[in-house]
């Protein structure tokens, strides 16, 4: 009996791998837009899928970017200037766009753009310091995508929505945990509300990869500005030596994932499966560490993330 059992599950994980497989026919007559194509994931996800043989529409925050990304791709691909934060500017561009694709529609929006903001303690923050990462990772996701929608819709296509292990676990304070936690909120609510119009909605949660958004030694820079504007009281319950630590911790990360390419995989399964996955993760580290830490109890999460911190000296002092 237990055999029998054995090979049927076996059987099924075979039929789940074979399903995964199928691959939709036809790519040299798709469209997709992609946003913040100026470096990183979005920046080689646009150099892949113009390669592929997509018709790759890259919107790029800066004209060097563009030019940039322009040289290095084919003539099928064309670059936009989009600000995701600017509404004037993506109404602008979902319209040049619907004008680009004509009755084919959309097939792939990724929304990919993305900033990390400061990364501080939360006491020593003002909600300022949440706005641009609300503004560009949330706000500028949902807009581009409202103004996307009925050109992704005509297709029966595919939204693919860069979230992070940032939007399961919270790892640290500042306004890009908030922002990518709300991100995998609107992207639910999104794949079932689309569900009836055929189109797929994906999530994908990347792991740390080395990339400008991650770069440690920005992100030390900015929170040393933080401390330097701290109130004596706030430094004293923090202790002199807590900065250095903290910085030297933070300077001396060393990336486990210096491949962009797992991200761009999953972004390009998402795309061309016949039956796209509703979550992908990217990256040992998210694989092995974030993500199975996020299914664990409050207890063992803070136990195991605040182990990371470095401690405060006088925390009663307040
Ligand atoms: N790297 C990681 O470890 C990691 C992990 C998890 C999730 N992610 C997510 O992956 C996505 C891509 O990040 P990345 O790591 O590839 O970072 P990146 O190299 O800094 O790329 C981000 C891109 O977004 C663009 N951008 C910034 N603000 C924008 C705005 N207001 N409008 C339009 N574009 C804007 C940037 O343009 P400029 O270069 O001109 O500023 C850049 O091209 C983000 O959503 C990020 O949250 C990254």
């Amino acid at each position: 009996m237990l055999l029998w059992v054995l090979a049927l599950l076996i059987f099924c994980g075979f039929l789940w791998n074979y399903k995964r497989q199928l691959k939709i026919s036809d790519i040299t007559d798709k469209y997709i837009f992609i946003t913040g194509c100026d470096k990183g994931f979005g920046n080689l996800a646009a150099r892949t899928f113009d390669q592929k043989g997509f018709r790759v529409i890259a919107a790029c925050l800066t004209e060097s970017g563009a030019t940039a990304l322009k040289a290095e791709t084919s003539k099928r691909l064309h670059t936009v200037l989009l600000d995701v934060t600017d509404p004037e500017n993506v109404k602008r561009t979902a319209q040049w766009v619907k004008c680009q694709v004509g009755e084919k529609g959309l097939w792939g929006l990724i929304n990919n753009a993305g900033v990390l903001g400061v990364l501080a303690p939360t006491d020593w923050l003002t909600v300022e310091h949440y706005r641009e990462p609300v503004e560009v990772n949330l706000f500028g996701l949902i807009n581009v995508t409202l103004n996307m929608l009925s050109l992704v819709k005509k297709a029966r296509g595919r939204i693919i929505n860069v979230s992070s292990i940032g939007g399961r676990l919270a790892f640290g304070g500042g306004g890009y945990t908030p922002s990518k936690y709300a991100v995998e909120g609107f992207n639910d609510c999104l794949r079932r509300d689309m569900k009836a119009f055929g189109v797929h909605v994906s999530c994908i949660e990347p792991g740390w990869f080395k990339t400008e958004l991650a770069d440690p030694v920005k992100t030390a820079e900015k929170k040393l500005a933080l401390w330097k504007h701290l109130s004596p009281d706030v430094k004293r319950q923090y202790g002199e030596g807590y900065i250095e630590k903290s910085l030297d911790k933070m300077k001396g990360t060393s990336f486990e994932n210096t491949d962009l390419s797992p991200v761009v995989e999953c972004m390009d399964h998402a795309l061309t499966s016949l039956f796209p996955k509703t979550r992908y993760t990217a990256g040992k580290d998210a694989k092995t560490f974030w993500i199975p830490l996020s299914h664990m109890p409050a207890v063992l999460q803070d136990f195991l993330l605040l182990k990371q911190k470095v401690e405060l000296a006088n925390p009663m002092a307040v």
